[in-house]
């Protein structure tokens, strides 16, 4: 196991009742709030409405700033950075996905910025103050709601870059499993494949004596996969809907990646293909990671095939480890086919000649991935695997 360090202080506030006790969780010297939210669905589900509600019962200003679309933009960010600058706001409350929630982070981290917002997320120093933010999540997916990272897309320059740092953890995470039934079924199960992947890229790693975050990915793959065809037979299984929602949270706050070394190369990718065509996250990882696994698979086969016996329960005395290991991987694939999600690029209509512009936008430092370190070609590979 590798030395570590890790702080996460969010507070998580879960179930059917959590909203009404969103302003409990307010600092106290709060005066003046961003609402910051996306395209409208939380006025659809009165949930806008309860949050106003609840705010009103405080002696706090509230300001608003609607408009996140899915991979925010930065010129939202610099919108909001602006406003929060001009108003003197002092907390950011996201209400929506990660989508909200990183341009809540953008915002936060940009104001206290002596440069761009735009130049903290190129050049990726640690940030010395952040404005603090509140989230209400309304879908499981990003982990945003307790990780320490935000994606900001930049229009102009057709970036999707991502910053990190534990001052943008929020301070605390509404998760109300029922917000999520009004989820649109690409959604929720795009939303799940995001859950399994950041789990993934923890979990495929080289470091040795690593027991017990083995099996806690192994454990929380296991418990996504299950409720997701529990989803898939009744949207509005309330159970399985807190699993998945507590399940997102759980694998992006850290805690499955504690002293080991992790991967991300397929995220890299991922982010290419959005940058270039704004397909939606998970979608750009079910297309990315199977062809990622079978790229890879070799350079460790024992991890693969003990992800096929451990997560697809994959056990069968006459194969070798390299035919278990390509079991596991077909029977991820076949997971993503019954949820629906889009295997390859081809389902999903990207076409096929930016491969070389993907491959060196994300590999300009070199390589992608520590699993297996990926170069410029490599990158190409995978994408023609996954055509
Ligand atoms: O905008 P509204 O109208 O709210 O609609 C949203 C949006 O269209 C809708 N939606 C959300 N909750 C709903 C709902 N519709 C009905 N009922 C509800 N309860 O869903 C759509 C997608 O929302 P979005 O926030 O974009 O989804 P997601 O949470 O998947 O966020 C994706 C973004 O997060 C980044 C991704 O790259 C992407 O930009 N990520 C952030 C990470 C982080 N900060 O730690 C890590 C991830 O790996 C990821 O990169
Ligand atoms: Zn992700």
């Amino acid at each position: 196991m590798n030395s570590f360090y890790y702080y996460n202080p969010t507070k998580l506030v879960f179930g059917k009742d959590s909203v009404s006790k969103l302003t409990e969780y307010l600092p106290k010297d709060v005066k003046k709030i961003l609402l910051h939210y996306g395209g409208g669905s939380i006025k659809k589900t009165g949930l806008y409405d309860q949050v106003m509600a609840l705010l009103e019962e405080k002696d706090v200003e509230v300001l608003e700033l609607p408009g996140v679309v899915p991979n925010p933009k930065l010129s939202l960010v610099r919108q909001g950075v602006k406003l929060c600058k001009e108003e003197g706001v002092d907390f950011i409350l996201a209400v929506g996905g990660g989508s909200v929630i990183d341009s809540a982070k953008g915002i936060a981290a940009g104001v206290y910025a002596q440069e761009d917002v735009w130049d903290l997320y190129v050049e990726g120093e640690a940030l010395e103050k952040a404005l603090p933010i509140g989230v209400v999540l309304t879908i499981p997916a990003t982990g945003s709601e307790s990780s320490n990272a935000t994606v900001i897309s930049n229009e102009e320059t057709k970036q999707k870059l991502g910053l990190e740092d534990d001052l943008l953890r929020p301070v605390f995470a509404i998760l109300n499993p029922e917000l999520t039934l009004t989820l649109p079924e690409r959604q929720t199960f795009a939303g799940i494949v995001d859950i399994l992947s950041h789990v993934m890229e923890r979990y495929f790693t080289n470091t040795e004596n690593v027991e017990l975050t083995d099996n806690l990915c192994e454990g929380t793959m296991r418990a996504v996969i299950s409720n997701a065809y529990r989803l898939l037979k009744n949207p509005n299984d309330y159970d399985a809907r807190a699993e998945i929602m507590l399940s997102g949270t759980i694998a992006h706050s850290g805690i499955l990646g504690l002293g080991r070394e992790e991967d991300w190369a397929s995220h890299r990718i991922g982010h290419e293909i959005t940058a270039l065509y704004g397909t939606t996250h998970g979608v750009t990882l079910s297309m990315i990671f199977p062809a990622w696994m079978k790229y890879v698979y070799k350079e460790n086969i024992d991890r693969f095939a003990r992800f096929a016996r451990q997560v697809f329960d994959i056990h069968d005395n006459s194969k070798t480890d390299d035919e278990i290991a390509l079991m596991g991987i077909s029977a991820f694939e076949g997971f993503l086919r019954d949820i629906h999600i889009p295997t390859r690029l081809k389902d999903e209509g990207i076409p096929y000649d930016e491969f070389e512009t993907m491959a060196e936008k994300c590999t300009k430092n070199g390589s992608v991935g520590k699993f297996v370190k990926i170069n410029r070609d490599d990158v190409i590979n995978i994408l023609e695997l996954a055509k």
